[in-house]
């Protein structure tokens, strides 16, 4: 059946209360602030971050870092801005960058070479880890410009969520110490892979140099990210931070709900991980040719849609009408992401839908 074919069965919009909806699995990044999040927030004491400092700012930079056994840590807008001062406080103009090839910070923040003078290069992997081997030879000084930063990113989105495996990481690490190159880990849901490790994140930021965690995913809180490292490596980052515009005046504010998050989300992403599997396995259940999801490790879960049928953009219009929100992931694929807005009824309302859509859209 053709995508956008005119004749295609309509789904008789259902009311809310049938499905429990809505249902928004489109991502993490829709999750609101908790009450004590706007309560820290109200309370906050605030100073200017970019003449003498923001003490709610700095405060969560050094909780941070202190959790991920970094000397020091940065506050920014966002963990794209993070990934980017990463690579520019690490390397110089025009030097190499390995990133797997899927990672985040190539497939969605290729602007970052653009504005870096940085060469962003994709080293294949399988489940979000780059096969060794071809990183060994990706290492192996070859033209004028060397490599001077590995990326690594953990959970990995684009490959569904997946915790990178400890050797995987220390492997990377040996590697990059060989070569005398530095390690950044892109770990925008590194407190899904430590709780789904059952470790504490120091034990996988160990293996990094700096290291970005995004408090607006699952944690809730309303933006903001930080990235930690040593020292000389963080001031040079917050110098870049001024020149990128990213450096804020009363930023406590914000940085208020990102302490919450910090103390009080992180452990909670275990029920995340959980309503991940209870969707997972019972969408499994529907039509085995035309829906397939995949075991998740943490939060995200995919749905493959079979080689033929409607496509990922028909079945997200089907759905939304019934008041499920996904998101189409290419062609053939949707992405639906837990969080803390969701619960086994809701969960259970999304396959419902589900498994009407599949009823008009296959048999129908
Ligand atoms: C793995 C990963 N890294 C970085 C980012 C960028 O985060 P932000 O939206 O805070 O820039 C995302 C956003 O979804 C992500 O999934």
């Amino acid at each position: 059946m053709n995508v956008r074919d005119s004749t295609l069965p309509a789904i008789e919009a259902c009311s809310s209360v049938e499905f429990g909806l809505p249902i928004d699995l489109r991502s993490d990044t829709v999750t609101q602030p908790t009450p004590a999040m706007y309560e820290r927030m109200r309370s906050a004491i605030l100073g200017d971050d970019g003449l003498d400092g923001d003490p709610t700012a700095r405060e969560l930079e050094a909780l941070v870092a202190d959790k991920l056994g970094k000397e020091a840590g940065l506050f920014v807008p966002t963990a794209t801005m993070g990934n980017l001062l990463a690579a520019m406080s690490q390397t110089q103009r025009q030097a190499k960058v390995l990133i797997e090839t899927n990672a985040h910070m190539l497939a969605s923040e290729w602007g970052g070479a653009i504005l870096s003078g940085l060469s962003y290069v994709g080293v294949p992997g399988s489940q979000g880890a780059m096969n060794l081997d071809s990183l060994r030879q990706a290492l192996s000084p070859t033209g004028p410009f060397q490599v001077e930063l590995i990326c690594m990113e953990t959970t990995h989105a684009n490959a569904g969520g997946t915790v990178l495996p400890l050797d995987h990481m220390r492997a990377v690490r040996e590697a990059a110490g060989t070569a005398g190159v530095r390690v950044h880990v892109d770990g925008a849901r590194l407190f899904n892979a430590a709780v789904a490790l059952n470790l504490s994140p120091d034990a996988l930021t160990c293996f990094a140099d700096t290291v970005v965690i995004c408090l607006s995913k699952g944690l809730s809180a309303p933006a903001g990210a930080v990235l930690v490292g040593d020292l000389p490596t963080i001031d040079k980052a917050r110098h870049l931070r001024k020149i990128l515009g990213g450096t804020q005046r009363q930023v406590g504010i914000v940085a208020a709900a990102g302490l919450v998050a910090i103390e009080t989300m992180t452990d909670r992403l275990v029920e995340d991980h959980l309503l991940a599997k209870r969707l997972s396995a019972a969408l499994n259940t529907i039509h085995d040719a035309a829906l397939q999801a995949n075991t998740p490790q943490t939060n995200i879960v995919f749905a493959d849609l079979g080689e033929s049928g409607p496509d990922s953009s028909v079945w997200a219009s089907q759905l939304n009408r019934l008041g499920v929100l996904v998101r189409p992931w290419g062609e053939r694929r949707l992405r639906l992401v837990t969080h803390r807005h969701l619960d086994d009824a809701s969960i259970d309302g999304a396959v419902a839908a589900f498994r009407k859509v599949a009823e008009v859209l296959l048999e129908g």
